[in-house]
Parts: C-alpha cells; sequence; structure tokens
C-alpha cells in the first residue's frame, strides 16, 4: 500500500525529473484553465445592448490606446461594495466582449472608468481634456488640447476590417458605411435613419462643440460617453449576472 511513497522518493531525489514532472502536471492544470476560453463564443453570456462599437467611438477607442490613457485609468468596476458604490454596477464580461485589446487595465492613477458615459457633458469632456485642471483644480492628469486636430476617417473602414477579423460582427453594410456612419454621428443634424438602422440608440453630438469638422476630440468624446452605457442593468436577470 506504501509503495507509491517509497517510490515517491525518486522523484524528490532527483531535481531534474521532478522539475520536468512539476511542468506536466501544472501544464495540464492550465490546459484545462484556458483551452475553453478558446470558444470564447459560448463561454460569454450575451447580454441585451452590447453592440459592437461606431466607427467614430472605434477611432476614439483608438486614441484612447494610442494616448495611453489606460496606464492611469482601469476600464472595470470589480464586484465589492465599494466599488459598486462609487462607480456603478459591476462590470460584465460581456461588456468588454468586443475590445481588442481588452482595457481593464491595472492602475488607478484616476478614476475607474467603465461607468463614465452620461456622468459628465460633452462640453465637460472636450474642457477637461483640453486642460484637466480648467475643470478639476486638484488634477494630475496631463492636458490633452491637441487633440482638437482633424480625425484621420481615412482609415475607419480599415479598422472596422481588422476588428471583424478578430471577430466583432459588423457586417459587410456597416464596414461598407463606416466612413459615413461616422461622420453622421459626429454631425448632429445630419441624417439619422441610415446611421440609427445600423447602430441603434448610439448618439449623435458635436461631441467637441464644432460640428464643422470631425476631430481626434470628437472621437474620443463620443468613445467615453458610451463607456457602460450599452447594458440597461435593470433589464438584466440575476441569472444572466451570475453566469459572468
Ligand atoms: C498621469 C495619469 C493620467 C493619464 C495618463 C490620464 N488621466 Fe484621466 N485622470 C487622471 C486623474 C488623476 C483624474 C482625476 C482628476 C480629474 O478629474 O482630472 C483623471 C480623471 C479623468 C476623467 C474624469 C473621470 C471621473 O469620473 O470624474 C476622465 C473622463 C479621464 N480622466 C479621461 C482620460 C483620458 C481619455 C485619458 C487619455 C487621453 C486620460 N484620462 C489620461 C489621471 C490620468
Amino acid at each position: 500500500m506504501f509503495r507509491f511513497l517509497r517510490d515517491h522518493g525518486v522523484i524528490e531525489r532527483n531535481l531534474i525529473l521532478m522539475g520536468v514532472l512539476t511542468l506536466i502536471t501544472v501544464s495540464i492544470g492550465g490546459l484545462v484553465q484556458i483551452v475553453p476560453l478558446f470558444t470564447i463564443e459560448t463561454t460569454i453570456e450575451r447580454v441585451e445592448g452590447i453592440r459592437p462599437y461606431t466607427p467614430l467611438e472605434l477611432a476614439g477607442r483608438d486614441i484612447y490606446v494610442r494616448e495611453g490613457c489606460y496606464t492611469c485609468h482601469s476600464q472595470m468596476v470589480r464586484p465589492f461594495r465599494d466599488e459598486a458604490e462609487r462607480y456603478g454596477h459591476y462590470s460584465l464580461a460581456a461588456e468588454s466582449m468586443y475590445d481588442h485589446p481588452f482595457q481593464w487595465g491595472s492602475k488607478r492613477s484616476g478614476p475607474d472608468l467603465a461607468r463614465l458615459g452620461g456622468k459628465y457633458s460633452d462640453d465637460w469632456h472636450a474642457a477637461h481634456l483640453r486642460s484637466p485642471r480648467s475643470v478639476v483644480p486638484e488634477s494630475i492628469m496631463p492636458p490633452y488640447a491637441f487633440l482638437d486636430r482633424p480625425l484621420d476617417v481615412e482609415a475607419v473602414q480599415a479598422k472596422l476590417r481588422a476588428m471583424k477579423a478578430l471577430g466583432v460582427p459588423y457586417t459587410d453594410e456597416m464596414i461598407a458605411n463606416a466612413r459615413a456612419d461616422l461622420e453622421a454621428q459626429a454631425t448632429p443634424d445630419a441624417d439619422a435613419a441610415a446611421f440609427g438602422g445600423r447602430y441603434g440608440k448610439a448618439r449623435q453630438a458635436a461631441f467637441d462643440g464644432n460640428g464643422k469638422v470631425v476631430t481626434e476630440m470628437d472621437a474620443l468624446v463620443a468613445y467615453l460617453q458610451m463607456l457602460g452605457t450599452l447594458v440597461q442593468f435593470r433589464d438584466v436577470t440575476p441569472e444572466q449576472v451570475r453566469q459572468q
């Protein structure tokens, strides 16, 4: 009966053998945990309201990544009471399912931004980004006034195509109309029918306060104002949330 324990001594006395066997054991455990996640479609519970980002929001998201906003801001409300009281409902996996790469972040020099949308006006955001200390005197956030330059709208179709290659369900129609949709969202009096048909309740506005030129500021503010607003939490059942 104790033969097994005696034989085990062989392994314990041989460092290399023990190292190799440990590696094999840990790898099996790792595979069991990691492989199912590759079938991400079935891993993440679908939640009503989650849609691919509009072309303008997607462009804004790229600016967010480019400027390294994630080095100071997280986008994940953790399921703890203090977090939920400060920021709102904790984040669901589905809320970042179209994020490539995800923006959960691990550093909070500034507040979490996962539930930011609708907290401030567009004007507040534009003023804050241009000069954070003009609205929050004690802020240590750097200014981003240069974002008032025109946005590279040529690139947007390729951005959608790249996201589609990564599994975001953009249709051919969305890709073909990417530039028109981008301009329609940044122009408050543009025809809303086609854009609204593709992106539901996405808001149209002159996000930077100037409806004439589509700027990087427009894109970033459109993105920030969407964060955390896609899921209406009173419509999500406890079952859906538990399975996250
Ligand atoms: C060096 C760290 C740092 C960087 C980089 C940074 N921020 Fe901030 N951010 C802060 C701090 C600190 C605050 C809190 C003070 C304030 O409101 O300005 C803040 C506040 C904010 C707020 C207000 C959040 C709220 O709920 O009140 C927004 C929105 C924001 N940042 C967006 C951005 C964006 C977008 C970028 C990238 C373009 C960015 N930040 C880059 C540090 C940073």
